[in-house]
């Protein structure tokens, strides 16, 4: 980290020679892990769980110790607000800090705590932002336990009501709205929220695009469209040892055949982008991710298979040609084995197109900070795509070691965490505007 004493401006009049302290940033991050700690290097606070509550205590209280003006809405969404020298809407960066059951330690979390990094750089340095600057975390974003997924930085930009956001139905039968109320996070501040000036998000890529190209920064562009429901088959439970193929109706036999015909459709789809040939992150996937039998027995065939179906293309035309797809085999399937299938929507997101004007910021500040630069959509949700309805909206990518997330082995190295979030605090001060500086000279 430069001395502020050392601090300049650019010739476009952006701060020089600030970074981070990486130290400061790796230590939350290690604290917040702690929190939920799955005890393979992984982490588990799934929204609204007990766990989330303890993330959230650890981090509104290093925003109350930041002096942040800490704002708690109905949703649960935290945003904590950074005072500028004028008034109006703020400079918004974030994220989640909810996880999936089996989720790694930093899916989320660095767009939070280095957002917290960068208020303290700036604190330390003495440099005050014309606009306010706010870090947010919001509810539910891996929609993991409460499809849909982005729940609460949807109903921050309005595109899902209160009451809607409390009846999402968990995995376990629990609604959102109860569950958030007993770990004590419903707010008094109402949604949606007041529209930032602009929004940057710095997340892991969870993809493998950047390692693979030796890339250090990544651009986003966009973030594909998602698709996600859930598909119960109703058949019959019988004897296992007793009933003649020809009399079954195994909804287990068509769950198998569903989730294999998701996989061939996506490729076909897909064509080479399906196997990572084409344009990064844009391939055609569909996944099915969860499969429950019922009775769940090895004696018994399968009288209810209930599963999931997750497709994403950045082609929303594509995407929905995948539904149709799937939905037709789905029929010819259950048709064919005498069960029956009934469909119940979880989530569906159009492809986000990021502003043009965020995308070229976070490139030049990137290439101007020297590091590599590399655009590319996103293959996973963000939080960034929903504040992209009600506000000019970016997005930073770092590496992930070999493309893994979701999973406890995610990783990206200690030095592409602390670039990422310096190239954060310099897209975040461009946004902002530099009030006051202890500057020495201009013209780096
Ligand atoms: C959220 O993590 C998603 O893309 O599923
Ligand atoms: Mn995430
Ligand atoms: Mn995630």
């Amino acid at each position: 980290m430069a001395a502020p004493g050392r601090l300049t401006t650019t010739p476009d009049g952006r701060l020089a020679g600030l970074g981070v302290h990486g130290g400061r940033l790796l230590d939350r991050l290690a604290a917040l892990a702690a929190v939920g700690d799955t005890g393979d290097g992984g982490n588990c606070r799934l929204a609204c769980t007990d766990d989330d509550a303890g993330g959230r205590e650890l981090v509104v209280g290093w925003m109350h110790e930041l002096g942040l003006d800490v704002r708690i809405d109905r949703v649960g969404n935290v945003v904590g607000v950074r005072d500028g020298t004028e008034a109006g809407a703020a400079v918004m960066t974030g994220s989640h800090i909810d996880t999936v059951r089996t989720g790694g330690r930093y899916d989320g979390t660095l767009g939070v705590l280095a957002g917290l990094e960068v208020l303290r750089t700036l604190d330390d340095a003495g440099i005050r932002t014309r606009r306010p600057l706010a870090v947010a975390f919001f509810s539910n974003e891996e929609g993991a336990r409460f499809p849909p997924d982005m729940l609460g930085s949807l109903a921050y930009a309005g595109g899902i009501t209160l009451e809607e956001a409390d009846a999402a139905v968990g995995i376990d039968g629990s609604t959102f709205g109860a569950e958030l109320a007993r770990i004590g996070w419903a707010g008094e501040v109402p949604v949606p929220g007041p529209a930032p000036h602009a929004f940057v998000e710095l997340h892991i890529e969870q993809g493998p695009v950047l390692e693979e190209a030796g890339v250090a920064i990544g651009v986003v562009t966009g973030v594909q469209g998602i698709s996600w429901r859930e598909l119960t088959l109703t058949g019959e439970s019988n004897h296992a040892g007793t009933t003649p193929l020809r009399l079954r109706h195994d909804a287990g036999l068509v769950g198998a055949q569903v989730a294999v015909a998701v996989r061939r459709i996506a490729t076909v789809l897909g064509g080479a982008r399906s196997q990572g040939k084409g344009p990064p992150n844009s391939s055609m996937v569909g996944t099915v991710g969860s499969l429950r039998l019922h009775p769940d027995l090895v004696n018994v065939v399968a009288a209810t298979a209930t599963m999931t179906v997750d497709l994403r293309n950045t082609d929303d035309d594509v995407l929905a040609e995948a539904e149709r797809l799937v939905a037709a085999e789905v029929e010819a399937l259950a048709a064919a084995e005498g069960v029956t299938a009934r469909w119940r929507p979880l989530a569906r997101f159009a492809p986000v197109t990021f502003d043009p004007d965020v995308v070229a910021l976070v490139e030049a500040t990137a290439r101007a900070l020297g590091s590599t630069t590399m655009r590319l959509p996103s293959g996973a949700g963000h939080d960034a795509q929903m504040l992209a309805r009600v506000c000019p909206a970016g997005m930073v990518f770092v590496p992930s070691r070999a493309g893994i997330s979701h999973n406890p082995a995610e990783h990206t190295d200690p030095d592409q965490l602390v670039a990422g979030a310096d190239v954060l605090l310099h897209v975040l001060v461009g946004l902002a505007g530099i009030a006051a500086a202890p500057l020495v000279g201009a013209g780096a």
